[in-house]
């Protein structure tokens, strides 16, 4: 099994698993903020970067998505697993997506407002809206407007009544995308 059959494989088995205190699991939030994603016309890298967003959460080995009683940090863990597979364009979104949330808390009128219960929860944990100063070093970052569409893809990726493909159908783009040796 190679690096990318190994992150479809966690997705369809440990991905099973619900996604916090959503009414989803994890594996099909993260089909439908990729489905998101490629609605929206989305770079490739881009629609990787939605559908394996919260990856972290599995390979954290901690309590899943949002219904955690610590932050597990998962932003991180996941780009830094990512960046090795499929480099910066994959990882970097990923890596901001908790920010991106900190950052429209901070500067979005409505947007905390429009957020689940267990999104602003987790937003606490994670250090909730960014201070203007915060905010202004995020928006200057590289990747911080791919983070901003991946994360509203996220927060709109929660309805148990859309269908979604398998992960399996990806691994054509998730191979396009890998780093070489
Ligand atoms: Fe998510």
């Amino acid at each position: 099994m190679d690096r990318i059959e190994e992150i479809i494989a966690l997705m369809t088995t440990r991905g099973g698993q619900w996604y916090g205190r959503e009414a989803i699991t994890l594996e099909q939030h993260s089909l439908q903020s990729a489905r998101l994603a490629e609605l929206e016309g989305a770079p490739p890298a881009l629609v990787a970067a939605a559908l394996l967003h919260d990856i972290g959460h599995l390979l954290a080995k901690a309590d899943t998505g949002e219904g955690q009683a610590r932050d597990d940090r998962h932003e991180a863990i996941a780009a830094g697993y990512l960046a090795r597979v499929f480099g910066p364009g994959v990882a970097e979104p990923i890596r901001l997506h908790v920010d991106a949330k900190r950052y429209l808390s901070a500067t979005e009128p409505g947007y905390r407002a429009a957020l689940s219960p267990a999104s602003v929860r987790s937003l606490g944990l994670q250090g909730g809206a960014l201070a203007p100063g915060e905010a202004d070093a995020f928006r200057a970052q590289p990747h911080a407007a791919d983070a901003i569409r991946l994360r509203r893809w996220d927060d709109h990726a929660k309805d148990p009544t859309v269908k979604t493909g398998s992960a399996h159908d990806y691994l054509p783009l998730l191979r396009s995308l890998a780093r070489r040796g």
